[in-house]
Order: structure tokens, then sequence, then C-alpha cells
């Protein structure tokens, strides 16, 4: 078994491709963007935003103690649901108002701290496959494959309006693609651990790809790459 790190831009496709290479390899799927979704819904819930959007950034930072987040795998959604103090969040994170405050409270160090040791510990073990922004680069430097996702912002903005009209969610493609530049800006220029292509990953840029041309391809570099650690 390896560890797989999936890092890219935002709507572009990883947590499709990670939750197919883990259901196929058997491994573990940990999505870390649903983290910290799951700390914007904390903040929002617990009176820690502003009314003019800003964040209570210090009554954040005081509260984190008493913020647990866990994995938990349900068998109705054949997947592993984000649980925030013990409730299970899903539901409510999958939004762009939750994806925009993501996006700036991953910038708070104290945050990314609390995060990160927690990812770390998954990532531990062997049979991991971790998405987000910085695995490749902090959290997984190690893992033997690493995949940096990307496609054109336009084919990505009408991916992520269709899934979200699909879902009954109200927004115009206008919204979706100016949530997504907004995104992209603050992901790769933050001061703390920005979204950068790790010097050893792997580009699968998919804008013209199918969600099983894209599986087939991540499956023969992981055999690939575990074929060069069996031979070490
Ligand atoms: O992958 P996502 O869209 O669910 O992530 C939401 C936000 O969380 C993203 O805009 C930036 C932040 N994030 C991060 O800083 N580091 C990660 N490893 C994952 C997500």
């Amino acid at each position: 078994m390896i560890n797989i790190a999936i890092d890219g831009y935002s709507s572009c496709g990883k947590s499709t491709l990670a939750k197919a290479l883990a259901r196929t390899l058997g491994y573990i799927y940990i999505d870390t963007g649903a983290m910290y979704r799951a700390v914007a819904l904390y903040a929002l819930d617990h009176g820690f935003i502003h009314p003019d959007g800003t964040i209570d950034q210090e009554g954040l930072i005081n509260a984190l103690p008493s913020l647990h987040i866990d994995f938990k795998y349900s068998n109705d959604t054949g997947r592993s649901d984000v649980f925030l103090n013990g409730v299970s969040v899903e539901s409510r994170i999958r939004n762009m108002q939750i994806a925009e405050l993501a996006s700036r409270i991953s910038q708070i160090r104290a945050v990314r701290n609390k995060l990160q040791q927690l990812q770390r510990g998954i990532a531990h073990k062997k049979g991991v496959v971790m998405d987000g922004r910085d695995i490749g680069t902090v959290i997984m430097p190690d893992a033997e494959l690493k995949i940096f996702m990307t496609a054109d912002p336009e084919i990505r903005a009408l991916r992520r309006y269709e899934e979200l009209k699909a879902a009954g969610k109200e927004t115009s493609l206008e919204e979706v693609r100016n949530n997504q530049v907004k995104r992209d800006y603050e992901d790769t220029h933050r001061a703390e651990d920005p979204l950068r292509k790790a010097s050893d990953a792997l580009v699968l840029d998919n804008s013209a790809l199918s969600p099983d041309e894209q599986l087939k391809l991540a499956l023969d570099w992981v055999k690939k790459k575990s074929k060069q650690v069996a031979e070490v």
C-alpha cells in the first residue's frame, strides 16, 4: 500500500477522483477541505462571523479546543462523512457561503495547526488518499504518489454550477465563477501553506477527461509507483 496526495484548484474534481481511487483500492479517503468547511460552519453557528462578514479571529482561536472533528463511514452514502462535535455536518457544508468562508478561515495559522495535526495523524498509516491544497507539500511530503489536478476555469465553473443545480441549490453561473476566481486567488496567494504543485507531483489536467478516464490514468500511476516501492 502507498499514500496518495491530491491537490488542486477548487472544483477540479479532486474529491471525485480521490473517492473513486479509495473505493477501487480499498484505501481510506480523507477530504481535508471538509474539515476547513466544518470549522467555517462552527464559526458561523457560534457567532464568530461579524455582521460585516469579517471573522472574529480571537474568539474563534479561543474556541478551537472545544471543536472536535472526525470522519465516520456512512453505509447510506457509501462514503466517510465529516462530523463536528459528534454531529454529521455533510448536508450543511456543501454550499458557496461555507466554501468562501472556509477559504478565509483556512488562512488562520491556529486553525491550520489544529487540522493539520489531525491530518498528519491519519497520514501516518499507509493506504490513505487525501485531497486538499497542501497535502503533497505539507501534510504528506513523502507520499509515494502526488497528483496535482487542474482544469480549464470555465469548464470547472460549469461543472460546479451543474452540480449545485442538480442538488437543488439556487445559484447562477456568474456567481459560481466569481466564487471560484476569488477562492483560487486566495488559496494560491495566502501566506500560510498556499496551494502549490509539489515538485514531484504529476499533473492531471482533466478538462477533456471523463471521471472513468481520470481513474484509469491515476490507477496506472498507482501501479507504477507501487512497483517502484516494491523494488526498493
Ligand atoms: O476543497 P474544498 O473546496 O472543500 O476546500 C475549502 C477551502 O478550504 C479551500 O478554499 C481552501 C481550504 N483548504 C485548505 O486551505 N487546505 C486544505 N488542505 C484543504 C482545503
